[in-house]
């Protein structure tokens, strides 16, 4: 069997619309999958209005392109959904014994990517069930996009930088990020090392890989430097020619290559409930694109090698 569907484009050259199939069965099939990760692959969001999707093929959805993450909250008693240990239930509403539906809230959150851990998750979904009309919008920009527009002086300054993405409880919310105090520096060097300039393996291409804080630490620079740094290339990206925006009702899906966007959204009335049932998948740790060339001393004997590594041996 192999799923047909009809394929429309958001922009030119990035995200799709997906139409004419029925996700619930279609992800059976293998070979719709396979069609669906290179659309992901290429396009880097997916949206697929009017699904009707059990939990447990949200998840299965979620698991085909690779391990499933959980990304609830540490230590928060919600709900979520019994049962389907991976479906994170993102909601600001109450249930009617009173506990939270799910993690979050009503804020709007700037631009960033969920989970940069030292193996980053790869893929997301979202499965819209309840929204308030009009529904807010969650926006995608294209890091590939970005990067390509980059000046060419600037891509090669960043070309082997590594940023350190450090945990910030909550720092994707615009009231955090505008008021929440930086941290002591041996502190924002806990985090996790990712390249600025990442391979994206879906295409080949560069991704500008940026850490969500712009108080990370760069390796080599000073916080003054690579504050500056970070902003110029936050700023650079807020052009809007990179983004698209899909207001998400009941029974709409969004599935995005989490490695090449970024992600924000649009706050809404803190009196209205939105319920969105939200799954992820680790992808690959990162790479970078231009990596730093390692001294080969294959074949020296250890002490030789030692030389080389030191710096000693002319010869290198
Ligand atoms: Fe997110």
């Amino acid at each position: 069997m192999t799923c047909a569907f009809e394929v429309e484009a958001l922009t030119p050259g990035f995200g799709v619309k997906l139409t004419g199939v029925d996700l619930e069965s279609a992800i059976r099939d293998p070979a719709f999958l396979k069609d669906l990760r290179s659309l992901v692959d290429s396009r880097l969001v997916v949206y697929a209005p009017g699904q009707k999707l059990s939990p447990r093929a949200l998840q299965d959805l979620a698991a085909s392109f690779g391990p499933p993450a959980n990304i609830k909250w540490a230590g928060y008693d919600a709900h979520h959904v019994p049962g389907c240990e991976w479906i994170k239930v993102i909601s600001n509403g109450l249930a009617p014994d009173g506990k939270p539906y799910g993690d979050g809230n009503a804020s709007a959150q700037i631009w960033h990517t969920d989970a940069t851990w030292e193996v980053p998750v790869g893929h997301v979904a979202f499965y819209c069930r309840q929204t308030p009309e009009p529904p807010p919008k969650t926006y995608f920009k294209n890091m590939i996009a970005v990067y390509e527009a980059l000046p060419e002086e600037t891509k090669n300054r960043i070309a082997r930088l590594r940023a350190i993405h450090h945990l910030y409880p909550k720092q994707i919310e615009v009231k955090v990020h505008e008021e929440g105090p930086s941290l002591p520096r041996e502190r924002r060097e806990l985090g996790f090392a990712h390249p600025l300039v990442r391979r994206h393996f879906g295409t080949d291409k560069p991704i500008l890989y940026l850490p969500t804080r712009r108080d990370s630490v760069i390796p080599g620079m000073s916080d003054e430097q690579a504050h500056a740094l970070l902003d110029e290339l936050w700023s650079f990206a807020q052009r809007d020619d990179f983004s698209i925006g899909v207001p998400l009702r009941a029974d709409d899906v969004v599935l995005w290559d989490n490695r090449a966007c970024v992600h924000s959204r649009d706050g809404w009335p803190e009196d209205q409930t939105r319920i969105m049932w939200h799954v992820a998948a680790f992808g690959e740790a990162s790479t970078p694109m231009f990596p730093r060339q390692s001294l080969n001393v294959i074949g020296l004997t250890p002490e030789a090698a030692s030389k080389v590594l030191l710096g000693e041996d002319a010869a290198y």
